[in-house]
């Protein structure tokens, strides 16, 4: 792999064979970044990912690791501070628990107890100007000003929201490394394979969420994502993608809110 890393920025995304993660890379790619798609087992999947970006005149690698799994991730880390030197862009956006084999722990080990663990593991290879983005859903991240999250869901939401909250902790420690942190989260998302399955499984939690207003495509999201991953406010700061009522929500029980509340929304 020949990488020009004194003018490219080396961006990892977790969870980036499909959905969410996939247009993100490929978005980071076209903006002239070294992707590295990294996926749990969808090895074929993650390399379509690199091919569509390689194609376009881009950078991309794949690299696989259950990012649950802390040996893998020290071996990832490992793995791109031997290929690149280092890392501009960490995108923390696998996420699950829902997984038909999944043993109840699994949504908070992978949703929260990960992503603490990579963003500590690969924080040495940040440098500064680095950045770190957590990906989250207005489900969870809202979860305790907006209550009516789908009954299957809450572990997942809460699992995250607890991410979320672990990772602001680590604040300080960004920002002793000169590294940046922001949240980027969304409403549900069209066209995911997560919405399409509520479409069959739960159809009024997805009609609901339609009547409140156009739900955001994945290329929304993932723009919102690279913007994130590059921008200059990057202190604990949370872009918000759809879902207005949620905003309203935390607005009417303002003296709840999140401290980071409404300060980018697109
Ligand atoms: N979908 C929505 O409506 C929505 C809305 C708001 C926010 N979000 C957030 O956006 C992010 C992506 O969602 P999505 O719907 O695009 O997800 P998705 O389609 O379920 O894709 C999940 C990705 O994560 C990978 N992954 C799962 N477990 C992993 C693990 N242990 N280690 C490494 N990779 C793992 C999968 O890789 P393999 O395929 O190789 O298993 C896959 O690439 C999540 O953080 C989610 O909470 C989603």
């Amino acid at each position: 792999m020949i990488v020009d890393s004194t003018v490219q920025r080396v961006v990892l995304v977790t969870g980036a064979s499909r959905g969410i993660g996939a247009e993100a890379a490929v978005q980071f790619g076209a903006a002239g970044a070294h992707v590295i798609v990294n996926f749990r087992e969808k090895r074929k999947r993650a390399q379509v990912v690199v091919d569509r970006i390689i194609d376009a005149g881009g950078s991309a690698s794949t690299l696989g690791a259950d990012v649950s799994d802390p040996e893998q991730v020290t071996e990832m880390a490992a793995e791109i501070r031997q290929a690149f030197g280092r890392l501009d862009t960490l995108v923390l956006n696998a996420s699950g628990g829902l997984e038909r084999d999944a043993d109840p722990g699994y949504a908070l080990r992978l949703n929260r107890d990960a992503q603490v663990n990579l963003a500590t593991s690969l924080l040495p290879l940040l440098p500064v100007g680095g950045r770190i983005v957590f990906v989250t859903s207005h489900q969870a991240h809202f979860i305790h000003e907006k209550t009516d999250v789908p009954q299957g869901y809450i572990p997942i939401a809460t699992s995250k929201r607890a991410g979320e909250d672990a990772l602001r902790a680590l604040i300080p420690e960004f920002r002793t490394h000169g590294v940046g942190f922001t949240v980027v989260s969304g409403d549900m998302i069209d066209g995911t394979i997560i919405v399409r399955l509520l479409e069959r499984r739960d159809p009024s939690s997805v009609e609901s969420r339609r009547a409140a207003g156009p739900l955001p495509t994945v290329e929304d999201f993932a723009r919102v994502i690279v913007r994130a991953g590059t921008n200059a406010a990057a202190d604990g700061e949370t872009f918000y993608v759809g879902g207005n009522d949620y905003l309203a929500a935390a607005e009417a029980s303002r003296w709840s809110l999140p401290p980071d509340f409404a300060r980018h929304q697109h």
